[in-house]
């Protein structure tokens, strides 16, 4: 049976056809192909070539065929999807009016394998992700204290680049359809523009996801909002499991994985064996996501020339940020170059009662409830909507929040408190105070790191 889904664009027609075989003949339960539903081909044309563009989450074999009569087809290519879409183009189509694309899946011709060199557009030597080179201050203490990256998982370059491999595949969800970088977008410091992110099958989360840039820094070393996972090695294998997520097994996933020859290649270089596990998995994620390092800010640089480099407006937001104008005292919990909290859990009175109770609804005590974890600011400028329930679309907004809206609590933390410890501290910035503070933490985005093709996408989506 075949079902055929015409498409009609100016005068050209793309026709996919989803074949309903299945190679069951020989086939273990693991390499039986099912035809994804929801493959499309779209097709634009202009005088000198007509551009394809599949769309199919099975990593299927497609055999393209054009036709000027829809009776006589011409095979003009036969692609592979590695990961959800294949783009090609043929030039010097048949002569106007009519051409016809059609995608035709055949059971029999699925043998094109997804090797490192055709589904990966990896560099001949690998990037750099092992020995960076890292600010002063990132080798001493209190920064050197807030290293979670293991002696048993210290990064290296084969490691990370399977990492990377692994965060932008969309095996990695049941359904083929999402990966890690669908909800951690590099453009966006590696956080969802949405402020709930969409799972899988089209549902949704109940927290913004963070960005990940500077993650290796914390000095408690949890991971999530509500540091319910204890390391990153743990952390990077929950959104895999997770049934609003990516709704995968570890099982089924490495299984998955384990045909392809890619994998199977990274593997063998990065832990000597080709075979694929969990654990691998797990330590290859956790070595790229620790390789998310901004360095490289307009605030790096004035680390080093005694911010020389800052307009007047964004030193005015320095020294607010700081103390030492006004009362506020974001350093208090943004410290440091990485720009994260000591070892105190935090509270800054956001709502109150509480919606989501955060820390507290892992470990059972009051004394947790509304406390988060302070990601790092690095990259702040990119990583709206902003705080664990996305509530601010922008920052002036939450400049706003702590100028005038902190809700006082049991729990909320001393620093920002009023004198007295009875009431919420207010800072009473005026407009442009409040504004030279926003600039501020718009000198800490990295437009080098949100660039930078070793955190990128390596799939091979063809031209
Ligand atoms: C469907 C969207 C989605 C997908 C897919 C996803 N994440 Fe996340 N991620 C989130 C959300 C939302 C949070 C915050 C959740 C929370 O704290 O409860 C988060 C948090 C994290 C954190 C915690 C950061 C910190 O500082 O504590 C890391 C690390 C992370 N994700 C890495 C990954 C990796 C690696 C993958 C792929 C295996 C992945 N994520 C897939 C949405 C997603
Ligand atoms: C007492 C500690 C504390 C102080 C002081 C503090 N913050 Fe925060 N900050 C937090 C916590 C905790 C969160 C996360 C809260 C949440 O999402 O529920 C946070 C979140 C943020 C975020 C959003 C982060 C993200 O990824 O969504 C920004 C931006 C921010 N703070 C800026 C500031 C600024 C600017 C100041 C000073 C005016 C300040 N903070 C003062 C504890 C603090």
């Amino acid at each position: 049976m075949k079902a055929t889904l015409p498409k009609t664009l100016a005068s050209c027609v793309a026709i996919i056809t989803i074949a309903s075989a299945i190679a069951t003949a020989t086939a273990t339960a693991a390499t039986v192909i099912v035809p994804a539903p929801g493959a499309s081909l779209n097709l634009t044309r202009t005088n000198a070539a007509v551009s394809l563009s599949l769309s199919n989450s099975g990593d299927q074999v497609w055999i393209i065929s054009s036709s000027t009569n829809l009776v006589n087809w011409t095979e003009a290519g036969s692609w592979k999807v590695y990961n959800g879409t294949y783009h090609g183009s043929f030039t010097n189509p048949p002569a106007m009016p009519n051409v016809f694309y059609r995608a035709f899946y055949d059971p029999a011709r699925q043998n094109i394998a997804s090797t490192t060199a055709n589904a990966l557009l990896l560099p001949g030597t690998l990037y750099n992700y092992s020995a960076l080179t890292l600010p002063a201050s990132f080798s001493q203490p209190p920064i050197l204290a807030q290293d979670n990256m293991p002696a048993t998982n210290t990064t290296t370059d084969t490691g990370a680049t399977l990492g990377r491999v692994l965060f932008y595949d969309k095996r990695l969800s049941t359904n083929q359809t999402i990966s890690c970088a669908s909800c951690h977008q590099q453009a966006h410091g590696f956080s969802d523009p949405r402020q709930f992110s969409v799972g899988y099958d089209g549902s949704l989360g109940t927290r913004n996801a963070m960005g990940l840039s500077n993650a290796r820094w914390y000095q408690r070393k949890h991971f999530f909002w509500d540091e319910r996972a204890a390391t990153l090695e743990d952390q990077v294998l929950l959104p895999i499991q997770n049934p609003v997520e990516m709704g995968m097994t570890l099982d089924a996933l490495t299984n998955r994985l384990a045909l392809e020859p890619f994998y199977t290649n990274l593997f063998a270089a990065t832990f000597g064996t080709p075979d694929v596990t969990a654990e691998g998995i797990s330590l290859a994620l956790a070595q790229f996501v620790r390789s998310i390092v901004s360095t490289r800010s307009k605030y790096d640089i004035g680390v080093s020339n005694n911010f020389a480099n800052f307009t007047a407006q964004e030193n005015l937001g320095r020294q607010i940020f700081n103390g030492t104008v006004g009362n506020a005292t974001c350093a208090a919990c943004h410290g440091t170059d990485n720009f994260t909290p000591g070892p105190a859990l935090n509270n800054n009175g956001l709502e109150f009662p509480y919606v989501d109770k955060g820390v507290g609804a892992i470990t059972g005590l009051t004394t947790d409830n509304g406390k988060f974890k302070v990601p790092s600011l690095r990259n702040i400028e990119l990583t709206a909507p902003y705080m664990h329930d996305g509530r601010f679309t922008n920052l002036d907004q939450v400049v706003e929040f702590y100028n005038s809206g902190v809700v006082f609590n049991a729990n909320l933390s001393p620093p920002l408190r009023a004198p007295g410890g009875n009431s919420a501290l207010r800072l009473n910035l005026t407009t442009d105070q409040k504004a030279a503070l926003v600039a501020f933490l718009k000198t800490l985005t990295d437009t080098n790191l949100v660039a930078d093709v070793k955190f990128s996408d390596p799939f091979n989506y063809g031209n």
